[in-house]
């Protein structure tokens, strides 16, 4: 078990990370405090026994529907009225056990009730754990815009356990991938412990190293740049793109639209001349390796919604974050217009090559 502190203007939070970190910290983290519970119905189905033993005897456990759909605003105020219900006082702690949407709705709640209580982040998924539970972004959607309503809330401590990849199935396996390969592009050690275990990313032995390396990435950008007003903003590689067909076209999870994101702006730095061919090639068969990137039809349709990307500064332009060189990813930004024939031409050479 590894820890990592993470000092921002706001706060000090500590990420434990590996294995046994559950056994060890979550009974000292809540010793002696009043808690409140947020967990979804498949974490609660799996995790019932852990749920019995250290947070049910400690306060209210409340659960909610497992999926993206709870991340809006009738299940957070649901949230928040049961935690006035159930007598949760300012000095409580909310723990927040469950994977991303968990963490950011919890998070959120935590951060608004009686203006702001202390939060543990207990991430049961790979891309909760390597991202979303790290940092301090909580949020819901909002009119089918993603994230678009929520704060900047640093949690107290974040237990990051391998334990729970046992139950996790091949699809979050891949989603939570999808953050990693993220930051492949983005620290080249990272990168070439990716390109050397090509073939064996979603082995557990494999898992449980490159979590860590994901975390102390995001630490030390958090730690720099807590409100994303600069360095921050690397994290979203492949999102701009990745959220707006999220939107549009569902079924897959979020960490797979990240790669077929980072996938059509790999094109778009290719052809701005951002990006050396050769790294794009190597990144291109690490996004292959984990998902089977789609020719897209209605693309210009799609990008549409790009233009709610909290990174643009004007309406009518797409700013984003792309690879440059192993460890340089770079900002650019492009009209709507050509961001989205650069789009179309990717999905027709993509759909040419199939
Ligand atoms: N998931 C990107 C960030 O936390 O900034």
């Amino acid at each position: 078990m590894k820890k990592l502190d993470i000092k921002t203007p706001s706060c000090e939070s500590t990420v434990w990370c590996g294995e046994g970190a559950l056994a060890k910290v979550l009974p000292e983290a809540l010793e002696g405090r009043q808690i409140f519970t947020v967990t979804d119905s498949n974490v609660y189905e799996l995790y019932r026994e852990l749920v019995s033993r250290e947070l049910a005897p400690r306060g209210h456990v409340h659960v909610i529907p497992a999926g993206e759909r709870s991340k809006n605003y009738s299940c957070l105020m649901g949230i928040l009225k049961a935690m006035l219900a159930s007598g949760l006082r300012r000095g409580g702690t909310v723990v927040a056990l469950g994977g991303g949407v968990v963490g950011d709705i919890a998070g959120l709640a935590a951060s608004l009730y009686m203006r702001g209580v202390r939060l543990v982040q207990v991430p049961t998924t790979l891309l909760s754990q390597v991202d979303s539970s790290v940092g301090g972004k909580t949020a819901i959607d909002l009119c089918g815009v993603k994230n678009v309503v929520g704060t900047f809330y640093q949690p107290e401590t974040v237990i990051a356990d391998p334990v729970f990849f046992d139950t996790l199935p091949a699809r979050e396996i891949r989603c939570g991938l999808g953050e990693i390969i993220k930051y492949g592009a983005l620290d080249k050690d990272i990168y070439i412990k990716l390109i050397e275990n090509k073939n064996r990313l979603a082995r557990p032995e494999f898992l449980k190293g490159i979590v860590y390396d994901c975390i102390a990435h995001k630490a030390e950008v958090v730690a720099a740049d807590e409100r994303e007003g600069g360095i921050r903003k690397t994290l979203n590689l492949g999102h701009t793109t990745g959220h707006a067909f999220e939107l549009f076209y569902k079924r897959r999870s979020h960490g797979e639209f990240v790669l077929i994101g980072m996938y059509y702006e790999l094109y778009i730095a290719l052809r701005s001349g951002i990006c050396a061919p050769e790294y794009a090639q190597s990144l291109i068969s690490l996004i292959k390796s984990v998902v089977d990137v789609p020719a897209y039809e209605n693309v210009a349709e799609a990008c549409a919604g790009a233009v709610h990307d909290k990174k643009n500064v004007g309406s009518r332009e797409i700013v984003m974050v792309v690879p440059a060189a192993p460890g340089e990813p770079r900002e650019l930004r492009l009209d709507i217009g050509e961001y989205t024939r650069l789009l179309c031409e990717c999905a027709a050479e993509t759909e040419g090559k199939k």
